[in-house]
């Protein structure tokens, strides 16, 4: 498969910031990504390290709008119009919070849900090219990849059963039918094997202190901590 989907020149383009460590997480609802954050930002802080947890959409006054717009959404929406309102999410996150958090000394960045979060929705689960959102994202600040992504994977059962449990409203995304929820997690699959090298696919059904230790064995091996 094509790595570096319509642009020739992808690692020129797209790269991570050159100092301090951005993390993203990834999955479907019910995946555990805030669990494994919230444990995460304890062992980086208990190393030392100055440490920003921040969600997408959202993150600063105007995506907290963008958010609740989106989220609270009752009809559909062209997927193009979805990604846009991310992508102004995505744009102003970075430029006011993550750029300049990133020249801190040991800064650490802990995202929750980024730019393969608009591949897997708007674009393999809507059937739009991923070629599309990359080139939508080829100009600054859009253009910052993280340094590595975990992506906290669970099959389509365990995310249902999950988010049953919880027992809220369900919003414009959850709503869906469950054939949309199936070509989510697939699309992640899909994404994990398409950008092996910067995501790391964990196995999230298992309890959470088994994440954690991977997640963590990830971050010692690649000599973050
Ligand atoms: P949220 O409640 O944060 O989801 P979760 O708790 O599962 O992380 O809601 C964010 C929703 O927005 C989620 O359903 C995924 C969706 N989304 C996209 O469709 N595209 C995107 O680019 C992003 C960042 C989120």
């Amino acid at each position: 498969m094509n790595l570096e989907p319509g642009l020739s020149n992808f690692s020129d383009v797209f790269r991570p910031p050159p100092q301090g460590l951005f993390l993203s997480f990834e999955g479907v609802e019910g995946s555990g990504k805030s669990t494994q954050i919230t444990i995460l930002e304890q062992h980086f802080k208990s190393l030392g390290h100055q440490v920003l947890l921040l969600r997408e959409p959202g993150g600063t006054a105007f995506g907290e709008k963008l958010r609740a717009t989106i989220l609270g959404l009752d009809d559909a929406i062209d997927p193009l119009s979805e990604t846009f309102v991310f992508l102004a999410s995505r744009a102003q996150l970075l430029k006011e919070k993550i750029l300049p958090f990133l020249q801190q000394p040991k800064a650490v960045v802990l995202l929750d849900r980024y730019v393969d979060s608009t591949l897997v929705y708007q674009g393999l689960a809507q059937k739009r090219p991923l070629e599309m959102i990359w080139a939508l994202h080829q100009f600054a600040p859009l253009n910052t990849l993280p340094h590595a992504t975990f992506f906290l994977d669970i099959d389509v059962e365990t995310s249902l059963a999950r988010q049953d449990s919880r027992g809220q409203a369900k919003d414009y995304f959850e709503s869906r039918q469950r054939e949309f929820q199936e070509q989510l997690v697939q699309g992640y699959r899909t994404i994990a094997r398409l950008y092996s090298e910067r995501i790391h696919r964990i196995d999230a059904s298992q309890n959470e202190n088994t994440v954690a230790a991977s997640l963590q064995n990830v971050i010692t091996a690649r000599g973050w901590v």
